[in-house]
């Protein structure tokens, strides 16, 4: 083969089906995690920072691949296709109206509304769901709930079997939502329209509780049976 044609072979290959410009909120473990995999999948990251300035910022633009920048939050969403809300979990509403206009966009939501504290367990903080408060704070986006229920290391190494559930109304937002987790090597599962998401919330209080007590550890993997 032709080292021209190899060149293009190879380019065909890393190049993604479809390359997103993907705004991520929040600087903490979930950004960091997510940003570089999805840049690696070929996506242009912007992050979205109260601290655009700030070392840890900056860090996580070196850490990640292609022409990553951040930005204030409201001004990393303008252009992008996909938002990831990876702020804390109590803070959605506020946040989300932060940002201004989402319609049309996808908001991935990994954020769990923890009450409660490390010793003695976690309960749901709210009555629906962090995913419905954000459809209905954005009723122009397609929330699509994902990713809440392992832990950020785990999204980077999953060290086997994972399945990620997927709860929101647009098929076509989960159908883009499942590539980026197949792309991960983690297993995307649509679990249902936006009102599924107070289950899988539900499901990181048994994770995180079973976590913290002397309860064996587990990862959600579950096997299809179609
Ligand atoms: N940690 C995990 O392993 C894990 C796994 C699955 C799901 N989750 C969920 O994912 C969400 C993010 O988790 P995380 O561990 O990445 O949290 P984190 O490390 O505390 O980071 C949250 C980020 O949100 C941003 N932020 C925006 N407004 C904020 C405010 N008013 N106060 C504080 N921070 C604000 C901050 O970025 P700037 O300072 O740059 O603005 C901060 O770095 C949470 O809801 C969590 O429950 C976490």
């Amino acid at each position: 083969m032709r080292i021209s044609t190899l060149i293009a072979l190879l380019v065909f290959l890393a190049t993604p089906a479809q390359s997103d410009t993907i705004a991520i909120v929040g600087t903490g473990s979930v950004a960091k995690a997510l940003g570089p995999e999805f840049a690696a999948l070929g996506h242009t990251i912007v992050y979205g920072s109260r601290q655009p300035d700030s070392e840890k910022a900056r860090d996580l633009v070196a850490a990640t691949s292609g022409d990553a920048k951040v930005v204030l939050p409201a001004d990393a969403v303008v252009g992008a296709d996909i938002v990831v809300m990876a702020v804390p979990g109590l803070l959605v509403e506020d946040i989300t109206l932060g940002l201004g206009d989402l319609s049309g966009k996808i908001i991935i939501d990994p954020t769990n509304p923890l009450v409660g504290d490390w010793e003695t367990g976690m309960k749901l903080g709210v009555d629906s769901s962090n995913t419905q408060i954000i459809q209905e704070t954005a009723p122009g986006a397609h929330v699509v709930k994902a990713f809440n229920t392992l832990n950020w290391r785990q999204m980077v190494e999953p060290g086997g079997a994972i399945t990620i559930l997927m709860a929101g109304n647009s098929d076509e937002a989960k159908q883009r939502v499942a590539e980026l987790i197949a792309g991960m090597g983690l297993e995307p599962l649509d679990v249902g329209r936006v009102d599924a998401a107070h289950w899988i919330e539900g499901l990181a209080i048994l994770w995180i509780n079973n976590r913290i007590s002397s309860r064996p550890n587990f990862e959600y993997h579950l096997r299809r049976t179609d």
